[in-house]
């Protein structure tokens, strides 16, 4: 098959987009607003961008009706120029789920969703404590996309958190915490196995 997305042609129940665009790992973004009060909700428009120095980015689309432009995530980063990237485990699928509920920007998706808050280091903005890692940063830059309320954040890592427990033999195993990945549709993935290939020289 073939479509055009701008003539919305698929002919399909759903827009595959998403589905094959998977699978995508979940930014779960947390940050802080001017009165202190704290936010976190998932966002797997998400990935890194360069290792050198570490940058990562993640997409906002849509608007709410309690916020000027975009979501409450975007809009503590344009106060504060801050966020972090919280890495979910197959474990915290469900509080992960729960803290994308839209609730009014002075609600405080940590507690509404049962989690507890550790401190940044580099930034003000607090992490999920139950996270296997964390990427505390710094905004870059912040570009508006075509469409409605779609807009990039990028930032750069300015801090690493990892649980000491994950890493084994000098490496970070992912099979200790199986992170989730974003499909399609209602769809998730959890990576429980991996594989190796050598880089041809
Ligand atoms: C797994 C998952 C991935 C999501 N990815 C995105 C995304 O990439 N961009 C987006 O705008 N919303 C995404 N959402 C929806 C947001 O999490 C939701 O709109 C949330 O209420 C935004 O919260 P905020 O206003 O506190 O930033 C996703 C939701 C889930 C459950």
């Amino acid at each position: 098959m073939f479509y055009q997305p701008e003539k919305n042609d698929h002919g399909l129940p759903y827009n595959p987009f998403k589905a094959i665009v998977s699978p995508r790992p979940i930014g779960w973004i947390s940050t802080v607003d001017n009165h202190g009060i704290a936010n976190l909700a998932p966002y797997s428009f998400f990935n890194a961008l360069c290792d050198t120095p570490p940058m990562v980015m993640f997409a906002s689309s849509g608007s709410k009706p309690d916020q000027a432009s975009g979501k409450d995530s975007l809009a503590n980063i344009r106060a504060t120029g801050e966020f972090a990237v919280n890495i979910v485990s197959y474990e915290l699928r469900e509080p992960m789920n729960k803290s994308a509920a839209s609730l009014p920007a002075d609600t405080d998706e940590f507690e509404a969703s049962g989690l507890t808050k550790s401190e940044g280091i580099t930034i003000g903005a607090p992490h999920v404590a139950e996270s296997p890692a964390v990427l505390e940063c710094k905004l870059y830059k912040i570009i508006d996309l075509p469409g409605a309320s779609n807009t990039m954040v990028i930032g750069e890592v300015v801090g690493v958190q990892i649980k000491d427990d994950l890493i084994v033999n000098g490496k970070l195993d992912v099979t200790r915490y199986q992170p989730l990945a974003r499909l399609g549709y209602m769809d998730y993935a959890v990576v429980n196995e991996v594989f190796s290939l050598v880089k041809p020289a």
